[in-house]
């Protein structure tokens, strides 16, 4: 790995082999995202400022999108996630230490906000009042989506993204998708299991 670092580098230039590197390291994070659903993170996070994510789990996602940041100007990613793993499929633990140590390199970019995350929305009203991407990854069932859409919303600006993912096989996804965002978004785009929209 060294030596094909520094073959690399010596071609390429030592920053442009850091960057590489490090999202190597991001993508080495257990998570069900896809690769080329990480990489579509990043992609959109690029130049955003504020970005806030429902479902943080071990991080990968947050990973995508502070280092995003981190070669784009700087920024912050709200997390939100109770960190004990709820509505997972594989049951309830405590995935906070987890969280804490994949995302080690990206701390400055950071606002982790531990609880449940229509619980939580006035904490986040006392740090930000908009955001330029919010990411809903959280308890994928139609009550759950629908209700992290009302709680978040209006935190959107015309120009902001909106992301969800597991539009693929979540019924409960699409019908929100459908019946409450597509009104509000002049473009969108879609990978088989993530979906995103550009606020009109
Ligand atoms: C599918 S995982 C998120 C995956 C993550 N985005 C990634 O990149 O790997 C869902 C996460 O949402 C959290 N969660 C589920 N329902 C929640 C809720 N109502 N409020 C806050 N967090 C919730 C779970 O604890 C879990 O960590």
């Amino acid at each position: 790995m060294k030596l094909i670092r520094s073959i690399i580098a010596e071609h390429l230039g030592h920053s442009l082999i850091k960057k590489l590197y490090e999202l190597y390291k991001v993508f080495q994070i257990a998570t069900h995202l896809t690769a080329k659903e990480k990489y579509r993170l990043y992609q959109l996070a690029i130049n955003k400022k504020y970005v806030l994510e429902i479902g943080s789990y071990t991080g990968a996602s947050t990973c995508c999108f502070a280092a995003a940041m981190k070669n784009s100007g700087g920024g912050k990613v709200f997390c939100i996630d109770t960190w004990n793993n709820d509505s997972m499929s594989e049951g309830h633990r405590d995935t906070w230490k987890e969280f804490q140590s994949n995302t080690e390199n990206y701390k400055d970019y950071l606002m982790p906000i531990r609880g449940f995350s229509t619980s939580v929305v006035d904490e986040v009203s006392a740090h930000i009042k908009s955001l330029d991407l919010l990411f809903i990854d959280g308890d994928h069932s139609y009550e759950g989506v629908k209700s992290d859409w009302k709680a978040y919303k209006h935190f959107l600006r015309s120009g902001s993204t909106v992301v969800f993912h597991d539009s693929g096989w979540a019924e409960g996804v699409k019908q929100v998708i459908a019946e409450d965002v597509i009104p509000f978004v002049s473009s969108s785009g879609c990978l088989p299991n993530m979906w995103w929209g550009v606020i009109k």
